[in-house]
């Protein structure tokens, strides 16, 4: 896959994930097989107001291949300071987010709500492009109520954006419905620069279906979490140990993070790997409301065991 005049050896992205896409999670994804990494959505206003529960969401690791920030916003010029702040300077390349449905980022201007104004798109991503040498990307949905990929698509291109990222849906949907592949398969057509396939890769088959839209790469998002062994998977790789993956995934986050604060935030990761192992409800429970990462993954080594990867 070739993006932004860089090489990638395959074609598998690991998608933002608000709450669930941190520095652990990332480097577990990468290991797997991930190409490139996207952090969680950063606020623009945050990172001017220099924010340290935005900050602690910049950390990366050597291990993640090719890391990139992902920013929302609506002004362009703070769009474009955001950029450029040294708390992302560690990131190799810069993602818009033009696709959050969620209420509070819409009522803003900020997020999905730019698909209903693409003029504006354009200038952020041209002023965040001035802004820095690193690769700018776009992640959009197909439209805001309904499908508008063809437009979306040019307001990328004109802005200059490196590559998009195209999650087929409209906002409208939220995550309701199924994923619009013949959208996707429109945007690649009609794109000049290279289309990131997106939306509910969580298998062979799925995969398979996304790369028939003749996408450049395939991103994933909910297929991972409590599953960041699917890259591997799908690249017909070897997993490995996966409750060694696991550990990874927290023996990292223990060296940036207070313990106290991880234990309840790893909840729903533990959570997403029970449920991957078909754990049973009385375990799901256990892992809801445990006040020891320790215990927790005592009891997921032990469901891990009895878990076979296909
Ligand atoms: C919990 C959660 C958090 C998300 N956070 C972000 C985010 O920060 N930025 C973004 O662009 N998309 C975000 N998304 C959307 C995903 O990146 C992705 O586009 C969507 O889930 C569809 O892909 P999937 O079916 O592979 O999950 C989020 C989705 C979920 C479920």
């Amino acid at each position: 896959m070739l993006i932004a005049g860089k090489n990638f050896k395959n074609n598998l992205l690991l998608a933002p994930l608000a709450g669930f896409s941190d520095v652990g999670f990332r480097v577990v994804c990468s290991l797997q097989g991930a190409e490139i990494t996207f952090s969680e959505m950063l606020s623009a206003q945050a990172l001017k107001y220099d924010s340290k529960k935005t900050k602690d969401m910049t950390i990366v690791h050597a291990k993640e291949k090719f890391k990139v920030a992902q920013i929302f916003g609506h002004d362009p010029f703070d769009m474009a300071a955001a950029a450029k702040n040294e708390v992302l300077s560690k990131f190799d390349g810069i993602d818009i987010n033009f696709g959050c449905p969620a209420p509070k980022i819409v009522k803003n201007g900020d997020g999905s709500a730019l698909l209903k104004d693409l003029p504006l798109l354009s200038k952020i991503i041209y002023e965040v492009k001035k802004a820095t040498t690193k690769p700018v990307s776009a992640k959009v949905r197909i439209g805001y109520d309904k499908n508008d990929i063809v437009n979306i698509v040019r307001a990328c291109e004109d802005g200059g954006a490196d590559f998009i990222t195209v999650h087929g849906r409209t906002k409208t949907q939220g995550y309701s419905g199924f994923v619009d592949l013949e959208a996707i398969a429109l945007a690649k057509s009609v794109s000049s620069i290279p289309v990131i396939g997106n939306g509910d890769v969580k298998d062979f088959l799925s995969y398979k279906k996304m790369l028939s839209t003749n996408v450049d790469g395939v991103m994933i998002g909910r297929g991972a979490v409590g599953r960041p062994w699917i890259f591997a998977e799908l690249l017909s790789n070897p997993v490995g140990n996966i409750f060694d993956l696991l550990n990874i995934h927290v023996d990292l986050l223990r060296t940036y993070y207070p313990e106290k604060w991880l234990t309840l935030y790893l909840r729903k990761h533990f959570l997403a790997y029970a449920n991957t192992f078909n754990a049973k409800s009385d375990t799901k429970k256990f892992l809801s409301t445990s006040q020891s990462i320790d215990e927790s993954l005592k009891i997921l080594k032990a469901e891990s065991k009895h878990f076979d990867i296909f």
